[in-house]
């Protein structure tokens, strides 16, 4: 940031007066100067020694004013022109003009009229900050921190005025976002302008309606809370919605069709409808929320200005008690989707309320299905039968997940309308030729970014053909993939797998009624079925109690009960794994619960030898691998991987991303294109790098019961895509650690 020449404010309110007082207390201007429209504004700017001069002239100072000065103006919408037109002849085309006006479209056309061109030192700006207080004595400092300001460039925009502006809102600690003139007059009308609209009517209404008269004194909290903004500066807020006229208008109309909509649904007493609307409304509320306390996934959580969240995990102790670690990804992902397909109403218990399940359940949502929940685990889906989902509004976003990608892609090529899936920055790394080739076989029309990547276009309205497809790779994503389009094609479609990969969605495909055959390794499912809702109850996911198993077996003095997890033999490589490396580990309380097996399983301390990986154990265990590799690290000798090429195309390259931090913790391996190599040793402490992927985040935090010294992880904010609550149950079994956020 550059430090700032003369900085003029014209218009002393609250905004203006608050940047005045901000840039005052970071001491970064040669002369700060106020402007206002009356004298006794300027003295009380004076005598709070927030501006060095203030007056009542713009003229007298605007021609002062020379190159790296800035002028901000800071005047209600509809007179930034007159402004404008003030300072036009004297101020010299080399100082700085912006401004903080809410409507940016009608500035743009005020300043291109009044100039005849768009001068290059006009920088279009919007700081989404307020308070209850208004004028310049409730001027403060802090108004900006953690607060956003948009600016909003035009092509005419010479980049140095866009960057001193940029400087200007950093210096009082705001955070400055770019966004298109268009884009933002659209988004505030929808966001900002639109519920002022309403809150003002509503409150208009109710005020004049005679039967109403009483209405406020018995209006509580929630009332209260909603209509907050209706006592906002009505004059600013009629000129807001004069100069957004045409944004506002639609924003308007879209709410009075849903709103009447919505009425129909009441007047029809359909309750389905209703739960649709307000399920989809808390959904989306409760995660802005999340999103505001930066707590969960968001489509910027990799964007560069994110937070690094950083696990410090001490050195040393050992890991006791009983636990249940949360429900099962793979079938919780199924659970929605085929309890969406389904007829009739699934009631889901044990539901992973992570950012990967919880967008498959978002994406069912914006194909119309009606889903409840998720509230502890417990969700309800109102089926809509194979042929009932909707055209959805906008690309489905499935974030980090390529279980939801993947998956999502085999019914959405089945169905009569066209889609396309976006993810986040990793996802949009990895590939989905996989499933987009065969899907092609099967005639569906899919558009992908190059070599294969997401987003994936999907044309609707294809006649899928049955397909019998031999799988290159182990991939029960693939399969899965391949089975849904199955249910839509012209016949019976099969997969035969390398090897066996896990078979959920066999299971809750025969679960909720469906004829699926198995033989040997090929499984094949017949068009022409429906799916009849049915109750699941999820269990433990095993790749999270992984953490914990692993845990106890490189750490002495261990005893840990991880209860109610899924054993699916498709699932159990890691126990299998462990127990051939000589862990003491054993199932009890073993039972069935929904077609799933299902037990306690405990892990005591045993000394760990190093082996080599049988390869059949590979695809049964695929995601456990990184918390194996700690495994291996803390044991005697020497571990191999091979078979695992896969493992370069998960979150991340989990190969070489292990192999980075564990190299940095002083354990001597080696990496092979389709495996590692691992020499048991002692591990240091250290500084290791996640690459954002949640399973490496977590295997290094495990890590540390066993190095010598502490283990910083870094970029842990995707442990949230499948073990939201690891901190809180780490810590419960002893694991000393913190999380930071830098
Ligand atoms: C999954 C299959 C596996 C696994 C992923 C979940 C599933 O992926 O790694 O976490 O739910 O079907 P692949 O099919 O790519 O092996």
């Amino acid at each position: 940031m550059t430090e700032l020449n003369k900085v003029v404010i014209v218009g002393l309110g609250l905004i203006g007066g608050s940047l005045a007082a901000g840039l005052r207390a970071a001491g970064v201007c040669k002369k700060i100067i106020g402007v206002a429209r009356r004298e006794e504004t300027c003295s009380q700017a004076m005598s709070m020694g927030i501006v060095d001069q203030a007056t009542t002239d713009l003229a007298s100072i605007a021609g002062e004013l020379g190159k790296g000065d800035i002028i901000f103006i800071s005047v209600p919408t509809l007179t930034v022109g007159g402004i404008v037109r003030a300072i036009k002849n004297s101020v010299n085309g080399d100082v700085i003009v912006t401004d903080g006006a809410s409507v940016k479209g009608s500035v743009r056309k005020d300043v291109k009229d009044i100039y005849g061109y768009f001068p290059p030192n006009f920088v279009l700006g919007h700081p989404i900050a307020g308070s209850e207080q208004s004028g310049v004595e409730a001027s403060n400092p802090d108004l900006y921190i953690g607060h956003r300001v948009i600016l909003t460039p035009v092509e005419e925009n010479a980049p140095a005025a866009v960057a001193a502006v940029r400087s200007m809102w950093e210096w009082v600690g705001a955070e400055v976002l770019e966004m298109d003139v268009d884009d933002h007059d659209n988004v505030l009308a929808a966001t900002s302008h639109l519920p002022h609209v309403i809150a003002f009517s509503l409150v208009d209404t109710l005020a004049h309606d005679s039967q109403n008269e009483n209405i406020f004194r018995y209006a509580a909290g929630g009332f209260r809370d909603f209509t907050r903004i209706a006592s906002s500066d009505a004059i600013m807020w009629r000129d807001i919605m004069l100069a957004n006229k045409d944004s506002v208008i639609d924003a308007i109309d879209l709410f009075a069709s849903n709103l009447s909509r919505l009425r129909a649904f009441i007047d029809q007493e359909n309750a389905t409808e209703i739960t649709g609307v307000f399920t989809r409304a808390k959904f989306a509320r409760d995660r802005f929320t999340k999103m505001l306390e930066h707590r969960a996934y968001s489509k910027s959580m990799q964007n560069s200005e994110e937070k690094n969240v950083v696990y410090t995990v001490a050195p040393g102790g050992s890991v006791k008690g009983k636990i249940r670690v949360p429900g099962d990804k793979s079938i919780s992902h199924r659970s929605i989707m085929l309890g969406s397909l389904a007829e009739g109403v699934t009631h889901i218990e044990g539901f992973l309320e992570g950012e990967d399940a919880l967008a498959t359940l978002q994406a069912f949502r914006d194909m119309g299905v009606v889903i409840e929940g998720p509230n502890k685990g417990k969700v309800t889906v109102h089926g809509v039968g194979l042929n009932g989902l909707q055209a959805p509004t906008g690309p489905l976003y499935v974030g980090n997940s390529g279980t939801s990608m993947r998956l999502l892609s085999g019914i959405l090529a089945g169905q009569t309308f066209s889609s396309e899936l976006t993810g986040d920055i990793s996802l949009s790394k990895r590939p989905m030729n996989r499933v987009a080739n065969p899907l092609r076989e099967m005639g569906a029309v899919i558009d992908t970014a190059e070599e294969g990547r997401p987003p994936m276009k999907i044309h609707g309205a294809s006649k899928l053909k049955a397909i019998e497809y031999d799988m290159p790779m182990a991939s029960a994503q693939v399969k899965s993939c391949l089975l849904l389009a199955g249910l839509y094609a012209d016949g019976a479609s099969s997969v035969t797998e390398p090897a066996p990969t896990r078979d959920h969605t066999e299971r809750m495909l025969r679960g909720f009624g469906y004829s699926v055959q198995r033989e040997g390794n090929k499984v094949t499912v017949a068009s022409g079925g429906k799916l009849t809702a049915t109750d699941i109850d999820i269990p433990a996911d095993i790749s999270s109690a992984t953490f914990f198993m692993v845990a106890a077996a490189i750490c002495p003095g261990s005893d840990i009960t991880l209860t109610h997890v899924g054993v699916n033999p498709t699932r159990i490589g890691v126990i299998n794994i462990l127990t051939l490396m000589g862990a003491n580990v054993e199932l009890e309380n073993k039972r069935e619960v929904g077609g799933e097996p299902v037990a306690d399983i405990r892990v005591q301390y045993a000394p760990l030898k190093g082996i080599q990986i049988p390869e059949e154990q590979v695809p049964l265990a695929i995601d456990e691998f990184p918390a194996i590799l700690i495994a291996a690290a803390c044991a005697d000798g020497k571990t191999v991987l091979t078979g695992a090429e896969e493992l370069r195309v998960k979150e991340t390259d989990r190969i070489q991303a292990m192999a980075d931090g564990l190299t940095s913790l002083g354990i001597d391996c080696e990496t092979k294109p389709d495996g590692i190599v691992v020499n048991g040793g002692k591990m240091t402490g250290g500084s290791v790098e996640s690459f954002h992927d949640h399973r490496i985040a977590m295997s290094f935090t495990i890590a540390a019961l066993r190095a010598s010294g502490e283990i910083r992880v870094n970029n842990c904010a995707n442990v949230a895509t499948s073990f939201p609550n690891f901190v809180e149950l780490a810590k419960k079994v002893g694991i000393s650690l913190e999380v930071n956020c830098s």
